[in-house]
C-alpha cells in the first residue's frame, strides 16, 4: 500500500506520551497507510531517544531531532516537508487531540470538496470542558477574534494545532511561511494565494496526558510577535524590532539606575579620582546591558536561548564585547557627522541606529548564532 498520510507530532518533553500516542494512531488509522514524524527540539527528557526506540519497533515512526532550535510552527513545517506522503497532518503529542478524527479528515480531503481539514475546539459540537483551563479558553477566544479580523479567515478556531492538508498545498507556499511562534494554521491560511476550502470538525479537546503545557507562559507574547511578523516583519525584521525595543527599554533602565546612583552617592564622591557621574554611568551601562542581554536571550532569541551558568556567562561576555564596539561606532559616527555640520540630535540618532544595527548583526552571529 503506498503511503497516504504523515502525522507530524512536534514535541518538547513528551517522552511518556509518545508510546501511547503511536498505539492510538495505529488503532485509529486501520486501513490507511501512514507514518508519524516526531519533530523533537532536543528535549532534555530524552523524547528523541524514546522516538528512536519506537521507530526501531515500528518503522512507520520517524524522528527529526533538531539541535539549538525551538518553535512549534517551524517544527511543524519541517516535519511536513520531510515526508513523501500526499496528505500531512499536524497534531499535538500530548493526547489533547483525538486521533479518531484523522480518518474523517482524510475523507474530507479525498472527497475533493476541501483543501484543508481543521479540528476546532470552538465549532458546533466541540467542547473544551475537559481541558479545564477557562483562562486559556478565554484567551483563545480573543486571539481567534483578532485573527479573524486581521486575516479575513472565517474559522471558529484558526489557532488550532490539529489539521490536515495536501502536502503539495503546503510545499507550494512553504517558502513564504513565517515559521515564527505557534500559530502555524493561521499562517498557512493567511499566506496561500487562493483561499483554501476548509472543513471544520468539532473536537472534544482533552486534558493533557503526561507533562505540562509549553505554551502557557509565552502564548500571549508569541501571539503578538506572530502578528507583528506577519504585518510588519517584511519592513523591519521581527528580530531586529524586538532587539530595538529591548534596547530602548535598556535606555530607560540606564537612566533609572543612574538617577538612583546619583541620588545615593551624588554628594559623597566629591574630589575623588572618579566622579559620581562617571562611576554611576559605568554602573548604569553595565546594568542596562545585562538587562538587554537577559531579555534578548529570553525573548528575541527564545528559539536559540542560552541556558546553564557557563553558556550564559560566556554569552554575556560576548554581548558586552559586541556592545562596546557598537558604542564606539555609535559615538564615532555621531562625532564625524557633527564635525561635518550636522545638528547634534540627528547626529546622535544616526549614531544610535548605526550602533544598534552593529550590535544586532554581531550578537545574532556571535552570541546566539552557534548554529
Ligand atoms: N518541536 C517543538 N518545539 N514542539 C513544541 C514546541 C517547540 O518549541 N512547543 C510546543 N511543542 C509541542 C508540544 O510538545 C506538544 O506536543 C504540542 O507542541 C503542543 O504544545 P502544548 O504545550 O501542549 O500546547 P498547549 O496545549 O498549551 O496549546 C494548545 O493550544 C494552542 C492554541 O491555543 C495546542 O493545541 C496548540 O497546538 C495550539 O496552537
Ligand atoms: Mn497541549
Amino acid at each position: 500500500m503506498t503511503l497516504q498520510l504523515a502525522i507530524v507530532l512536534p514535541t518538547l518533553n513528551e517522552r511518556a506520551n509518545l508510546g501511547p500516542m503511536v498505539e492510538r494512531l495505529d488503532a485509529a488509522l486501520a486501513g490507511i497507510a501512514w507514518e508519524a514524524i516526531i519533530v523533537d527540539d532536543n528535549s532534555p527528557d530524552g523524547t528523541s531517544d524514546e522516538a528512536r526506540a519506537l521507530s526501531l519497533a515500528d518503522p512507520r515512526v520517524r524522528v527529526i531531532q533538531r539541535i539549538g532550535r525551538r518553535g512549534l510552527a517551524s517544527a511543524a513545517i519541517e516535519g511536513m516537508l520531510a515526508t513523501a506522503a500526499p496528505l500531512v497532518a499536524v497534531m499535538d503529542a500530548d493526547h489533547q487531540h483525538d486521533p479518531e478524527l484523522l480518518p474523517q479528515m482524510v475523507a474530507a480531503l479525498d472527497s475533493g470538496d476541501y483543501d484543508i481539514a481543521v479540528a476546532s475546539r470552538f465549532a458546533e459540537g466541540a467542547s473544551t470542558e475537559a481541558w479545564n483551563r477557562p483562562d486559556r479558553v478565554k484567551a483563545s477566544g480573543i486571539a481567534n477574534a483578532i485573527a479573524r479580523k486581521l486575516t479575513g479567515v472565517q474559522l471558529s478556531d484558526p489557532m488550532s494545532g490539529y489539521f490536515m492538508l495536501r502536502a503539495e498545498t503546503l510545499r507550494a507556499d512553504a517558502h513564504r511561511l513565517s515559521g515564527v511562534g505557534f500559530k502555524i494554521l493561521l499562517d498557512i491560511l493567511a499566506t496561500v494565494d487562493a483561499p483554501l476550502r476548509v472543513k471544520e470538525l468539532p473536537l472534544k479537546f482533552a486534558a493533557r496526558a503526561a507533562g505540562e503545557s509549553k505554551l502557557d507562559r509565552t502564548i500571549v507574547f508569541e501571539f503578538l510577535v506572530g502578528l507583528y511578523d506577519r504585518w510588519l516583519g517584511r519592513i523591519i525584521p521581527t528580530r531586529f524590532a524586538l532587539f530595538g525595543t529591548i534596547g530602548a527599554l535598556g535606555v530607560i533602565v540606564h537612566m533609572a539606575v543612574l538617577a538612583v546612583f546619583l541620588q545615593i552617592f551624588g554628594g559623597s564622591l566629591k574630589g575623588q579620582l572618579v566622579t559620581a557621574f562617571e562611576l554611576g554611568q559605568t554602573v548604569a551601562a553595565t546594568v542596562a546591558m545585562t538587562f538587554n542581554f537577559v531579555l534578548n536571550n529570553a525573548l528575541t532569541y527564545s528559539d536559540k536561548r542560552l541556558s546553564g551558568f557557563v553558556p550564559l556567562l560566556r554569552g554575556w561576555a560576548k554581548f558586552a564585547l559586541t556592545c562596546s564596539v557598537g558604542l564606539t561606532a555609535n559615538v564615532g559616527v555621531a562625532a564625524i557627522l557633527v564635525r561635518f555640520g550636522v545638528h547634534e540630535y540627528p547626529a546622535a540618532i544616526t549614531g544610535i541606529i548605526v550602533g544598534s544595527v552593529w550590535n544586532f548583526a554581531l550578537s545574532s552571529r556571535f552570541v546566539w548564532g552557534r548554529y
